[in-house]
């Protein structure tokens, strides 16, 4: 097992990698086809390494948050993005809690944690070939360290290949997330009441519910590992948050928010991305085991989910109008590549769905592009297939004929070679 000397002082204990099922997940990262731990990645965070290591770029250091603000503006990622954890569920636990929330900061392929009090600042970003890789930087010295780490994320962020993680369950006051009280996986198929236990939320969502800004304070103690203490969550609580000075110290952070409009698409990015990546994974692995046989047995399944993902099937639907406090949603739009009458897949709805146009604008990422062909021509023809009106499934009915009539000209326009 390889961990930085440096991760090693600060990391929590290894859950057992003994484990049957664990095992098969860390031994797919070392199939020929993948060669997780020495292929040398070519992601946003190495590519901008390699200009700080050249000196073209230099990264600044200040008292309250060392190299985070430097950083954010070298990888091109918007502050408005900040959302805030609250409760003890990554791996600087020990630090993390609702007075001392976790800040996460991300763009469409990088994810930086800074942690308060922490010479640690953990990035993980989407490399074409590898998936999720993930780095720390020391933010002590008068030079940044960057480190590539290993098992010491991959035992949380390798549910099904290397990706990203996002969840909800409430905390208690000193973060510890209280499992009983309801754990939820999320994306954008959550219902928005089992969406961001464990989350700072600011924004406003009328009456919707939702389970983000709640910490379950003076708990009867729980009953030796059995949820017999229900617990009822006043979700009205942390409702319709705009400001979060009376829920905590957030003069620390580098805003004072957790935009509503970040979250969601947080949690639509970490589903498609992740869903790309084991794709990725498996279509790899079974072009270099069977050389010029047919293989879409081995990932039509995958590939199926991911056209699913992308397009949206099963979105929890919105009641009322979500609008956001941190200026994320104007500076996640304003990054889209449009066509001729100004439409692109980043517009977002947030009146009864996150987006206007529901084809995921991870199509845009470099991974989605280096799948194996005979992956990326499967999806990229159902998707078609769905567009042009020849798929009319149930599961696709969320998608009138304008809606597709509009991605397909977007897609034309935006994604030559996709169309093609
Ligand atoms: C104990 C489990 C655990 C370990 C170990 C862990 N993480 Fe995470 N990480 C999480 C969880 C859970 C989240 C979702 C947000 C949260 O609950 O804090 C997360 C989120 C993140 C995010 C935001 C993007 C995302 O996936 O949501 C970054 C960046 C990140 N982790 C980096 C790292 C790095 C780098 C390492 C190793 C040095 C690491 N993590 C180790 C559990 C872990």
């Amino acid at each position: 097992m390889r961990l930085s000397l440096f991760v090693r002082v600060l990391m929590v204990s290894l859950i057992p990698l003994s484990s049957f099922a664990v095992m098969q997940r860390f031994t797919v990262l070392q199939h020929p086809a993948i060669n997780y731990y020495e292929t040398e990645p070519t992601d946003s965070v190495t590519q901008l390494w390699k200009r700080i290591e050249s000196g073209e770029v230099r990264l600044e250091r200040d008292a309250q948050h060392g190299y985070l603000k430097s950083l954010l503006n070298a990888l091109d990622i918007d502050v408005s993005s900040q959302i805030l954890v609250s409760s003890k569920t990554s791996l600087q636990l020990k630090m993390i809690s609702p007075a001392t929330p976790r800040a996460i900061y991300f763009n469409d392929d990088t994810y930086i944690g800074w942690v308060q009090g922490s010479p640690l600042l953990e990035i993980t970003t989407v490399d074409p070939k590898l998936g999720a890789v993930f780095y720390s930087i020391e933010q002590e010295g008068d030079k940044p360290k960057i480190e590539r780490e290993f098992d010491v994320c991959l035992q949380c962020h390798n549910p099904v290949a290397p990706g990203h993680v996002m969840s909800s369950t409430v905390p208690d006051e000193t973060g510890t997330p209280v499992f009983h009280a309801g754990f939820f996986a999320t994306s954008d198929r959550s219902p928005l009441q089992e969406r961001w236990g464990g989350w700072y939320v600011t924004g406003t969502h009328g009456d919707q519910l939702h389970m983000g800004n709640l910490v379950l304070r003076n708990l009867p103690p729980a009953k030796a590992g059995l949820a017999e203490t229900t617990v009822k969550l006043e979700r009205s609580e942390g409702a319709n948050v705009t400001d979060l000075t009376a829920l905590f110290d957030s003069s620390k952070y580098l805003t004072n928010y957790s935009d509503i409009v970040a979250l969601m698409v947080l949690g639509h990015q970490i589903f498609v991305e992740n869903q790309v990546t084991e794709l990725n994974y498996a279509a790899q692995k079974a072009v270099y085991d069977s050389p010029g046989a047919d293989t879409l047995k081995q990932w039509e399944g995958k590939a199926e989910g991911l056209v699913d993902a992308m397009l949206l099937v099963g979105e929890a639907q919105l009641s009322s109008s979500i609008s956001g406090t941190s200026g994320f949603a104007e500076d996640f739009q304003r990054r889209g590549i449009r066509d001729s009458s100004g439409r692109s897949l980043r517009d977002l709805d947030l009146q009864r769905r996150l987006f206007k146009y529901p084809l995921s604008y991870v199509i845009y990422s470099r991974e989605f592009d280096n799948l194996p062909a005979p992956a990326r021509n499967y999806v990229s023809r159902r998707i078609l297939e769905v567009l042009n009106g020849e798929d009319h499934s149930p599961k696709f009915k969320h998608l009138s004929p304008d809606d597709r009539q509009a991605i397909l000209q977007i897609l034309k326009e935006t994604k030559p070679d996709f169309a093609r």
